[in-house]
């Protein structure tokens, strides 16, 4: 059979986080890709390409971009401009219709931007998740009586995007009502909450897995465990992530069987049927209750730090996946995934998920070695590395076990140093035996 001619692409990823350098880092690896840009990007993805100064939520300058530079594919890292409708615009539009977008439709991103909509979803196929109701400000009545259904602790759930923190866990049911007053009537999340999902408490243990579709078929990628509280061993405040494991180690072959046979499989069922436009990752995140996966949420892109675990462990080429998700060839890509352990560190600046400062110089960089270091909060100023964020730097390692790649990673988070710096000290430890 005569190859078909390979297509050098232009690419334009969207986003400037840990998560955007690692994808950044891998695209340019690509023999398909001619030119990467990154908007906006950071100093860790200028490394990989050429940042654009672009609002990633600005629809018409995003695509006169990708007009005016001759762009082939369009990526997209997180899940707001998803939800405003960036796919959609390329859709209608026709000089953009020809362009490779990675990235659902906002119908498709409603899976991720409204918690009430993932959960009718779910129920419509069947798909494993805690048991739930949801309420508007007019009904908070009921929503107080909803909450004796349940005995502690009571989840409560802004409906809508809430930058990750939309999630509110409560140990008294004097807490919940008060707690469901402020998200439905004192706007405790904006608008995000004027619809609040209360559900079932799950116990058991947290993972996420992801994939790649075009919304028929689909193709697993790595499994991962991320660690979003501040504090070591589970403790303080929720943050966007602190580090990050890939594979599961607690998620053997059983369980993923199960996760795919009651998940994945009839997800990719209902967004077909649905005909919702899909062509994108799918980021589940699951509670494994006594070993049976249950769905806690859908998110419509891949996760940052989780990203930053499992693209080290692709060794296929990412471009040429996409590209196959585009084309309608995905179901012939099994992706080639790498069998060692990936594990992450975040390095955060002091203070945050709370107040923090920013503006201090990153030392140490060049003495890393045996891992990869993303940029997530990172900018260059006249060529010094200084902090621009909360999450900082995420430092990975590959290792044909658990405890090398976490030793490797704590040794290279000792080394890169900026003022403030801090960083969880047990990432992977539960995992090891
Ligand atoms: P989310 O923002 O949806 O990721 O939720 C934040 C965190 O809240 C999750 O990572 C879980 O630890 C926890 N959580 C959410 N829903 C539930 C649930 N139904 N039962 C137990 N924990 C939950
Ligand atoms: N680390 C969790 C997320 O990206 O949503």
């Amino acid at each position: 059979m005569i190859e078909p001619e390979p297509w050098y692409m232009r690419i334009l990823l969207i986003g400037g986080g840990g998560r955007e350098h690692a994808i950044a880092w891998k695209i340019s690896r690509s023999p398909l890709c001619e030119k990467l840009y990154i908007a906006p990007g950071n100093a860790g993805t200028a490394l990989c390409g050429e940042n654009v100064a672009l609002d990633p939520n600005d629809k018409e300058a995003v695509g006169g971009f990708v007009i005016s530079h001759g762009v082939d594919m369009v990526v997209v890292g997180p899940e707001e401009p998803l939800v405003k409708g960036l796919a959609d615009y390329f859709a209608s539009e026709e000089q953009l219709k020809r362009v490779m977008f990675i990235g659902p439709s906002s119908e498709g991103a409603r899976l991720e931007g409204s918690k009430a909509f993932a959960k009718a979803f779910m129920e419509r196929h069947q798909i494993p998740t805690a048991a739930y109701r949801a309420f508007n400000r007019d009904q908070a009545a009921e929503a107080r009586e909803f909450l004796g259904r349940f005995s502690p602790p009571y989840v409560l759930k802004a409906d809508g995007l809430a930058a990750g923190k939309g999630v509110v866990i409560c140990a008294t049911r004097e807490e919940a009502e008060q707690t469901l007053d402020e998200m439905l009537h004192d706007g405790k999340f904006g608008e995000a909450s004027s619809t609040v999902v209360i559900e079932e408490f799950l116990k058991g243990r947290e993972m996420s897995v992801f994939v790649l579709t075009d919304g028929e078929s689909y193709q697993l990628l790595p499994s991962a465990r991320d660690y979003k509280r501040v504090g070591d061993h589970d403790t303080g405040a929720n943050t966007g992530g602190m580090g990050a494991v890939s594979p599961v180690p607690f998620a053997g072959p059983e369980v993923m069987n199960r996760i795919e046979e009651r998940i994945i499989k009839p997800t990719i069922e209902g967004i077909r049927k649905e005909e919702i436009d899909y062509r994108g990752f799918i980021f589940f995140g699951l509670m494994l209750v006594d070993g049976s996966p249950y769905v806690i949420e859908y998110n419509v892109r891949l996760g940052d730090p989780e990203a930053e675990v499992i693209i080290p462990r692709l060794e296929s080429d990412l471009v040429k996946l996409m590209q196959a998700v585009c084309n309608g060839t995905l179901k012939d890509c099994a992706p080639e995934i790498s069998p060692r352990y990936a594990l992450t560190v975040m390095l955060t600046s002091g203070g945050y998920p709370a107040a923090y400062e920013k503006g201090y110089a990153i030392e140490g960089t060049s003495g890393v070695s045996g891992s990869q270091l993303f940029y997530a909060g990172v900018k260059s100023e006249d060529g010094q590395l200084v902090t621009s964020g909360g999450r900082v730097i995420a430092v990975t390692s590959l290792a044909d076990d658990l405890e090398s790649a976490q030793s490797v990673s704590y040794a290279n988070a000792r080394i890169v140093d900026f003022k403030g710096k801090y960083y969880r000290r047990d990432i992977g430890k539960d995992l090891l035996k």
